[in-house]
């Protein structure tokens, strides 16, 4: 696996390659890698030529009180992971090479729609980070395909809105929640859980999974359904974000007579915050 640190250096790299027909595929991580970024490698690698995989914990995307200088920086073992899956190119850039001009006068991306409520009503600015920092990383690379997965379900909804409005020549591959056995979906924010919370963390897909399951049985009082979770979830020792019923497109809340519905969620263990969500289609 080749590692490029500068931006210069893997565009002449990738211009290079497009000149000999080579299809790219990219999948944008902050680090940490687990089996679920390795799934979105080797998806990359059923459709693409050459895969690049980049690694950046993006300081605009937290907020002030948020864990970027805590997130695990494992740039070793990541390394080891990505050659072992036989990632292609490794983009590992610095902090001056993603915004030369300091991150406060940096030119932002704002996605005007779906990033003020679910996780952006928690989280102010956090969407306006990512789509910041994924449209610079799509100048950057170029890639034919972006593998995203579904766990960061409004993320994806998100960056698919950006690259559709910006006109990005990028097609977004989705792929599915990778999940650990008792169904906690993975995560590299998993490793703040203690013991105990790890113990319980299923609980969030659990709480998830009897919502939908109400809903495909024909129970339309979502805002019943949503406090039952909360309860739920409250029960399992964890602090409850939200628990919401939502139009899969919009990710407004749910109309009763919705065919395509996803139940999203999110909820506090002491030093970690966990998402996840059900598509019911
Ligand atoms: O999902 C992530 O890991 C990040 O939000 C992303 C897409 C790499 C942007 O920093």
């Amino acid at each position: 696996m080749e590692i490029f640190r500068t931006i210069k250096s893997i565009r002449s790299m990738l211009d290079g390659a497009r000149l000999q027909g080579k299809k790219v595929g990219f999948v944008p991580t902050m680090g940490n890698l687990h089996q679920g970024h390795i799934e979105l490698i080797k998806l990359a690698q059923k459709t693409s030529d050459i895969i690049v995989c980049s690694i950046f914990v993006n300081g605009l995307q937290f907020g002030l009180h948020e864990d970027w200088d805590k997130y695990p920086r494992t740039f070793q073992a990541d390394c080891e992971k990505l050659q072992a899956v036989s990632c292609d190119v490794l983009f590992y850039p610095d902090e001056n090479q993603m915004y030369p001009n300091g991150l406060g006068s940096q030119t932002r991306v704002i996605c005007s729609s779906m990033t003020e409520y679910l996780c952006g009503a928690s989280r102010p600015g956090h969407f306006e980070g990512v789509t910041t920092v994924v449209s610079k990383l799509l100048n950057i690379i170029q890639p034919d395909k972006m593998i995203l997965g579904k766990k960061d379900y409004q993320q994806l909804a998100i960056l698919h809105r950006m690259v559709e409005d910006l006109c990005f020549p990028v097609n977004i591959v989705e792929a599915d929640i990778h999940r650990e056995t008792d169904g906690l979906a993975m995560s590299s924010r998993n490793s703040y859980l203690t013991i105990l919370e790890r113990h319980n963390a299923g609980q969030l897909h659990k709480s998830l999974r009897w919502v939908a399951d109400k809903i495909r049985l024909g129970d339309r009082n979502f805002t019943a359904l949503e406090k039952e979770a909360i309860r739920q979830i409250h029960e399992a020792g964890f602090k409850p974000d939200y628990i919401s019923v939502c139009n899969s497109k919009t990710l407004e809340m749910a109309e009763t007579n919705d065919a395509d519905i996803t139940v999203l969620g999110a909820m506090y263990g002491s030093s970690a915050r966990l998402i996840d969500n059900i598509s019911l289609n």
